[in-house]
């Protein structure tokens, strides 16, 4: 079996060319040329997107007895983000354009800051880009706002909203999913660095002399999630954030990095102890009081560790985890191997024949009591069988039932009421009893 080798570049093209052509990811604005740094979802794509997160939540939230959800809003105040350090330097990047062509450049990603790797022109002095992106609220247009560089802050400015109305037991949690935006200088490498992206965030709020012992739970919990992304653990590895390189909040951070095809090892999520830098400056900025009250009436502001995540980044490592070519048959086929509770289509239903309207019919009983089951179950009548099983291959799809003569009981007796059940990953068929579907798939 030839399986990928990670570091082909190619693989990460076929990748881009897998999503397109099967309806994960399409470039955004496409019959316009595009928009740099912004993609769309097709239709499978938005089900693996949706089934990420739905699984971070579950994970993070729903499991857990100390985690609150929250949903804010993207446009903030404009002094959230004076208070959080965003509009300063502590969140821009450094930018060189060149003189001949007038492209700009991360100056922190070119080896030669003096020569344009485009055109070999000048370039120019190296200067400071805030990376959010500016907006006016209102039909007077006098009031700024910004799209939210990150969903953190939202949390933060409504940290004492959840803890009058939940009551809330220190160390606890507050977690969302959302849209954050930046005005990247140079978006690249398909979702891994775009302009509009969603994180999955959590601040956790802790008292600082537990940050150390409730990191190393963070850290566990982090490596329980790339687990159950289906991620290889040789492909994802911890980087120590040296003291320089920090964020303007933080005092410690882990990179996670995964190891994409082509490109080698890059931030997958990031893991901060954010001190009670945020708390802090909210509370001097807005003259509110941001502190937990224990029930002995003694008062402290709360540090955070913060887990943050990105979907888009998630999405690509679980594509090109589970970007497969093998031999089968004596045929190449493409296929993803992704796990069941990520898979777009937990299985496809189809009948032998299309044209025989009793197997259809039989098929389209099944295909109903799974869908109303699970949902995401498709219908595939195309082509022969083996056209359908290489098609569903290609996205992911774990089972393809087949609804055959023997389902009616025409030829075998025995077999009637049975269905062929053919596994992606090995190609191997079983009969199951279409009473037995359901418990056979949750398996
Ligand atoms: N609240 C902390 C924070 O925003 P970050 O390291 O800047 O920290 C967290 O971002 C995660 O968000 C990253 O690990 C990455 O997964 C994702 N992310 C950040 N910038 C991104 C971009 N331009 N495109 C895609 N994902 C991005």
């Amino acid at each position: 079996m030839a399986e990928k080798t990670q570091k082909d570049a190619t693989v990460m093209e076929k990748i881009v060319s897998l999503c397109k052509r099967r309806g994960f990811v399409f470039q955004g604005s496409e019959i316009y040329d595009g928009l740099a740094g912004t993609w769309d979802f097709g239709p499978l794509g938005v089900a693996l997107n949706n089934n990420i997160k739905r699984e971070w939540w579950k994970m993070f939230v729903d499991g857990r007895e100390d985690m609150y959800g929250l949903d804010a809003a993207i446009l903030m105040n404009e002094r959230v983000w004076e208070a959080s350090g965003h509009t300063g330097a502590g969140f821009s990047d450094p930018l060189v354009e060149c003189e001949k062509c007038k492209r700009r450049f991360r100056a922190d990603h070119l080896e030669d800051k003096t020569t344009c790797p485009e055109c070999g022109g000048k370039l120019g002095e190296e200067r400071q880009f805030n990376l959010m992106f500016e907006t006016q609220v209102g039909a007077q247009g006098n009031t700024r706002s910004y799209l939210r560089p990150e969903t953190a802050q939202g949390i933060f400015v409504n940290f004492k909203n959840v803890v009058d109305s939940m009551s809330p037991k220190v160390p606890f949690g507050i977690a969302q999913i959302g849209k954050a935006f930046r005005n990247e200088i140079a978006p690249r490498d398909f979702l891994f660095r775009v302009r509009e992206f969603e994180q999955m965030e959590i601040e956790y709020f802790i008292k600082e002399e537990d940050w150390e012992k409730l990191f190393e739970m963070w850290r566990e919990a982090v490596w329980a999630w790339t687990d159950h992304l289906g991620l290889s653990r040789e492909n994802v590895r911890e980087l120590e954030v040296a003291p320089g390189d920090l964020a303007h909040y933080s005092r410690r951070t882990i990179d996670f990095e995964y190891n994409y095809p082509g490109k080698g090892f890059g931030e997958l999520l990031g893991l901060a102890y954010r001190t009670d830098h945020d708390l802090k400056s909210h509370m001097q900025a807005s003259g509110e009081k941001l502190e937990y009250v224990e029930p002995d009436g003694s008062r402290f502001i709360p540090h955070v560790i913060e887990p943050s995540f990105g979907v888009g980044r998630a999405i690509t490592a679980v594509l090109s985890e589970a970007y497969t070519e093998d031999e089968m048959n004596g045929e190449t086929r493409v296929y993803l191997k992704l796990p069941k509770h990520l898979a777009p289509y937990r299985a496809a239903v189809s009948p032998l024949l299309r044209n025989k309207p009793e197997l259809v019919e039989k098929a389209r009983e099944v295909f109903l009591m799974l869908k109303k089951e699970f949902g995401n179950i498709a219908w595939d009548d195309n082509g022969n069988v083996g056209k359908r099983y290489r098609r569903q291959d290609e996205i992911g799809t774990p089972s393809c039932i087949v609804i055959d003569f023997d389902t009616l009981g025409e030829e075998n007796p025995d077999a009637k009421d049975t269905v062929t059940v053919r596994d992606r990953d090995t190609g191997e068929q079983v009969r199951v009893q279409i009473s037995e579907l359901i418990a056979h798939l949750r398996a």
